[in-house]
C-alpha cells in the first residue's frame, strides 16, 4: 500500500491510493458532467474544476457536458462529509461524494494532471480533521478581494476548508459597517509617510468573498478584535476607551494600552450593534472575538472599569476581560453563533460557550479540551507563517524561525489528552500576520510551501506521515503552484524569480 501511495505525488497524502496500469489522457476537449442534475445552469464545481483545469494547462479545452463525458461527476446529496470516491481509468474519470466530497476530489484531481493526462488509479479519502484552516491578517497591510480568491484557490487546492479572516485590529478597520461609517472613513486609513494607507472591504466585496468561499466549501470565520486591538476603531470612536482619546490609527507594530473600556455601556452597545452586523453578513457558524494581548493598565486606572467590576462582583481586571468576553459570547449565542477566541479568553474563567484557538503555545488547548471546549490548534512553534522559514537574511519575517520539516513533524493532537479530550481537538490552522508582507506576493512566498506541509498534517492520516516521501512529492506539487501562478520559496534556496 505505502508503496503505491508514494507514487501518486499528491500533497496532501490521500488515505488511501490503489494505483493502477495505464493513463486517460485529456481528449483535444474535455467534457464534464454532474450526474443526475439539469444543466440548464453551469454546476459550482463544474465550472470551478474548469477553472483549476484552465489555470493549471490553458491548452487544456473543456465544456460542460449533459450526458456523454469524460469526467463525471455523482453528487451524493444524503450527506455533508467531505470525504470523496476518485477512479480515473484509462477512458476518463469517475468523482463521487458529496457537494463538498467533490470539490475535496477536485482538487486532488488538479494535483493528478500531469502532461495533458492522469495516472489511473483509485483513491477513497476523507479527511483526518473537520478543521483545517488558513487565517490572514488583513489589518497590518490590506489585499483586494482578488488576493483574497487567490488564497481561497490555495485552500481549496490543499483541500482544507476555513478561511479565518482577521478584519479589525490597531493598525486599520477592514469591514464596511452602515451603522459606523467612521469606521471605513477613518479608522480604515493610517497614515504612511505622509500618505493615506488602508482600505476595506464593502459589503459587495464582502458577498463576493462569501459567494467564492461556498463554491468551493469554505467555511469563513469574521474576527472582529476586543477588548484590545483596538486602536483604530478608538480613532474614530475616543469615547469607547477609558481616557476619552484623542487617539490615531496605529502605525506601528505592537501592543497598544487603550483599549475598549469595560466599563461603559456605550461600548457594549458599540459592539453588539458591529456583531449584529457581522452575523447579518456571514452565515457561518463561528465568529471570532480575537481576545488577546489586551494590557489591563488603563481599566486599572478607569473608575468606569472599577464600578464595573464591583457592579458584577469581579475580583480583578482578569475576570473583568472574562465578563466581557462572556457577555459577546452571549450575544453570539443569541444569534445563533459559536464565539471564539484566542487562548488569553481562559485568564480568569473561560466563557461557556467559547471555542479556543490555542497561539501561545499548546497549553491553552489543553487547558480548554480537558475542561471541554472545542479547540484549535495554531501555536506559534509550528503554524506561524510570518516566522521566517529559512536563514536567508532577504527573507522578511518576524521573531524566530519554522523551517518546513518543522511544520511538517507537527502532531495536533497534544500526548497528554485522553480519548475524550482528543475529541475537542477540532483541527489545525496556519496563522498569516502581515506586519512584514507589503505585498501579496510576499505573502504567498511566506505561505508557501509551508501550507502544503500544513495541509497534510490537517487532512492525513498521521501514520502515513513520512518526511521523505513528502519531500519527492512536494517536487511535483510545486510545478503545478508554479503552473498555476503561484510565488512560492524552493525548499532548498531562496526562490529569485522575484525581487523580496
Ligand atoms: C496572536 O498572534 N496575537 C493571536
Ligand atoms: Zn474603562
Amino acid at each position: 500500500m505505502t508503496d503505491t501511495i508514494s507514487d501518486i505525488a499528491l500533497i496532501p497524502l490521500p488515505q488511501n491510493v490503489k494505483l493502477k496500469a495505464g493513463r486517460f489522457n485529456a481528449p483535444s476537449v474535455l467534457r464534464i458532467r454532474v450526474e443526475g442534475t439539469p444543466t440548464d445552469d453551469l454546476h459550482p464545481t463544474v465550472a470551478l474544476l474548469g477553472q483549476w483545469l484552465s489555470q493549471k494547462d490553458a491548452s487544456l479545452q473543456w465544456e460542460s457536458a449533459q450526458e456523454a463525458a469524460e469526467i463525471q461527476l455523482s453528487l451524493e446529496h444524503d450527506t455533508s462529509s467531505e470525504a470523496y470516491r476518485l477512479e480515473i481509468r484509462a477512458d476518463g474519470v469517475i468523482l463521487s461524494g458529496s457537494e463538498a466530497g467533490c470539490v475535496r476530489g477536485a482538487a486532488a484531481l488538479i494535483g493528478l494532471l500531469d502532461q495533458g493526462g492522469w495516472p489511473c488509479c483509485v483513491i477513497e479519502d476523507a479527511p483526518r480533521f473537520a478543521w483545517r484552516g488558513m487565517h490572514l491578517d488583513v489589518c497590518r497591510h490590506f489585499y483586494p478581494v482578488d488576493r483574497i480568491k487567490r488564497l481561497l484557490d490555495l485552500i481549496a487546492l490543499h483541500r482544507m476548508n476555513t478561511f479565518h479572516w482577521h478584519l479589525s485590529d490597531d493598525q486599520g478597520w477592514r469591514l464596511a459597517s452602515k451603522a459606523y461609517p467612521a469606521l471605513n472613513d477613518v479608522s480604515a486609513w493610517r497614515d504612511r509617510d505622509g500618505q493615506p494607507y488602508g482600505g476595506y472591504y464593502t459589503q459587495e466585496d464582502v458577498a463576493e468573498v462569501l459567494r467564492y468561499a461556498q463554491q468551493r466549501h469554505i467555511e469563513v470565520v469574521p474576527e472582529i478584535e476586543m477588548p484590545g486591538h483596538a486602536l483604530a476603531a478608538l480613532a474614530a470612536f475616543p469615547e469607547l476607551s477609558c481616557s476619552g482619546g484623542p487617539f490615531e490609527v496605529a502605525n506601528t507594530c505592537g501592543i497598544f494600552d487603550d483599549v475598549y473600556c469595560a466599563g461603559k455601556s456605550s461600548t457594549f452597545q458599540f459592539l453588539e450593534t458591529i456583531l449584529a452586523e457581522v452575523v447579518e453578513l456571514f452565515p457561518g457558524r463561528y465568529v471570532h472575538i480575537g481576545g488577546d494581548e489586551c494590557p489591563k493598565t488603563r481599566w486599572k486606572d478607569c473608575p468606569d472599569c472599577q464600578a464595573q467590576i464591583k457592579a458584577q462582583g469581579l475580583q480583578d481586571e482578569d475576570q473583568l476581560q472574562s465578563w466581557f468576553v462572556s457577555r459577546m459570547g452571549d450575544f453570539l449565542q443569541s444569534k445563533g453563533k459559536r464565539m471564539l477566541g484566542w487562548d488569553e479568553i481562559l485568564e480568569g474563567g473561560l466563557p461557556a460557550s467559547a471555542t479556543v484557538m490555542s497561539w501561545r503555545g499548546i497549553e491553552g488547548g489543553i487547558k480548554a479540551a480537558q475542561m471541554g471546549h472545542d479547540v484549535v490548534m495554531s501555536p506559534t512553534t509550528h503554524c506561524y507563517f510570518d516566522y521566517r522559514q529559512s536563514e536567508e537574511p532577504e527573507e522578511p519575517g518576524n521573531l524566530g524561525r519554522i523551517p518546513i520539516d518543522t511544520l511538517y513533524a507537527y502532531e495536533p493532537i497534544p500526548e497528554v489528552l485522553n480519548a475524550e479530550s482528543a475529541r475537542h481537538i477540532l483541527g489545525v490552522q496556519g496563522n498569516i500576520w502581515t506586519e512584514r508582507m507589503p505585498t501579496w506576493k510576499l505573502v504567498e512566498y511566506m505561505i508557501l510551501p509551508r501550507m502544503c506541509a500544513l495541509s497534510e498534517v490537517a487532512w492525513s492520516p498521521a501514520d502515513l506521515r513520512d518526511w521523505k516521501g513528502f519531500e519527492q512529492r512536494l517536487m511535483q506539487h510545486l510545478n503545478t503552484l508554479k503552473s498555476m501562478g503561484y510565488t512560492y520559496r524552493h525548499p532548498e534556496r531562496l526562490h529569485r524569480e522575484f525581487p523580496l
